[in-house]
């Protein structure tokens, strides 16, 4: 049976006497370090600019370069970019780990598919928020906590879920519960979400909206109907809350007929094949490899992806309402 990790599960004593290296302090890397701070971890920060050293030092934490940081830590904690992760690791970390260290990633990717191969004298954890590193730390701050996925890749010294537990305590990720996983596990689900649900959740809203524009809707109404509005990420926050199926029975009885009887014409088999076949991708590493290459190229091909949607009249009219909304200065 699957197990979830909660607080008393996780003890910070396990932490007396050792330091936890933090290195990056962007997105995930400043909200795990301040949440560890605020539960009286002792800390340092592997910085690699002396903007964010600033920042780091402003927040009453003390900071070495990445290589001096791994040196010195008992716990070593990546929070750098996946895709910069494997040449900062091979030049800066690796050549300084020493025997029994914990090394934790926040994303399983880079060791799933061999871009990083720990050596065998270190302990290799995973703790995987599956919110942003901004819901990171509110979450820890108003006490109701995150959900995360958590894994022990490789337990060199027999007390490495001792002290990933410690650590995920200390960061607020038992608070919501941790939910162990494999590594592979982690990265595929992860890269799924990303290549199945978001995808088609993307041609779902742009296959409406292209369709009400053309019919004459005003482009206000049906940019604020399908999404400006927040009406519906209000509905995936019940649903994040009380489940699918709880959630439609709260919604009015219209809503609720509407939805059970043009279900079926949008089950399409070919949907579950094209799932199928991007599952297989993933799960083989022809997805990691594809990826790699497309870094090595410069990112061709997400470049041409950006050049030409922004020809699209539909973004042209999409930002046109967010201006009459005043949400232009929001990201
Ligand atoms: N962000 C999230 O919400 C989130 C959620 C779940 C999991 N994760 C995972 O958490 C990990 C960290 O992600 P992130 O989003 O926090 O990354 P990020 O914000 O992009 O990380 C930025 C940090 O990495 C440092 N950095 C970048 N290139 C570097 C280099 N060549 N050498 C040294 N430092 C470098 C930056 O330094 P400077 O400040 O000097 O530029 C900055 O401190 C990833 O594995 C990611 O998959 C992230």
């Amino acid at each position: 049976m699957t197990i979830i990790y909660h607080d008393e599960h996780g003890t910070l004593d396990a932490l007396n006497g050792k330091t936890v290296g933090i290195i990056g302090y962007g997105s995930l890397g400043r909200p795990f370090a301040l949440n560890l701070r605020d539960n009286g971890v002792q800390l340092m920060i592997g910085a690699r600019t002396e903007q964010t050293a600033q920042i780091a030092l402003e927040d009453g934490l003390s900071v070495r370069s990445v290589a001096e940081c791994v040196a010195v830590a008992d716990v070593v904690v990546l929070m750098l970019p996946d895709d910069v992760m494997p040449q900062v690791y091979l030049e800066q970390v690796s050549p300084y780990l020493r025997r029994g260290q914990l090394l934790i990633f926040g994303s399983a990717y880079n060791v799933t598919y061999r871009f990083i191969e720990p050596p065998p004298f270190v302990d290799v954890g995973l703790i995987a928020p599956r919110t942003l590193g901004q819901g990171v730390r509110e979450q820890f701050q108003n006490g109701l906590g995150f959900q995360s996925f958590v894994s022990i890749g490789q337990d060199a010294t027999g007390q490495a879920w001792t002290l990933l537990l410690a650590v995920a305590k200390g960061m607020g990720a038992l608070q919501g519960g941790a939910i162990e996983v494999s590594f592979e596990q982690e990265a595929e689900l992860d890269l799924f979400v990303q290549q199945t649900v978001l995808p088609v959740l993307h041609h779902l809203l742009t296959s409406a909206a292209d369709l009400l524009l053309a019919r004459g809707y005003p482009p206000e109404a049906v940019f604020t109907e399908l999404y400006l509005s927040g009406e519906l990420s209000g509905y995936l926050q019940q649903v994040a809350s009380s489940g699918l199926l709880n959630t439609l029975r709260t919604t009015p009885l219209t809503n609720q007929y509407g939805m059970a009887s043009r279900l079926e014409r949008f089950s399409d088999v070919k949907l579950e094949r094209l799932m199928e076949a991007t599952l297989k991708e993933i799960h083989s590493g022809e997805y990691a490899r594809e990826w790699a290459r497309e870094g090595q190229d410069g990112n061709r091909r997400l470049n041409a992806f950006y050049r030409a949607q922004d020809k699209l009249e539909r973004w042209e009219l999409e930002q046109q309402t967010l201006d009459l909304l005043g949400r232009s200065d929001d990201m």
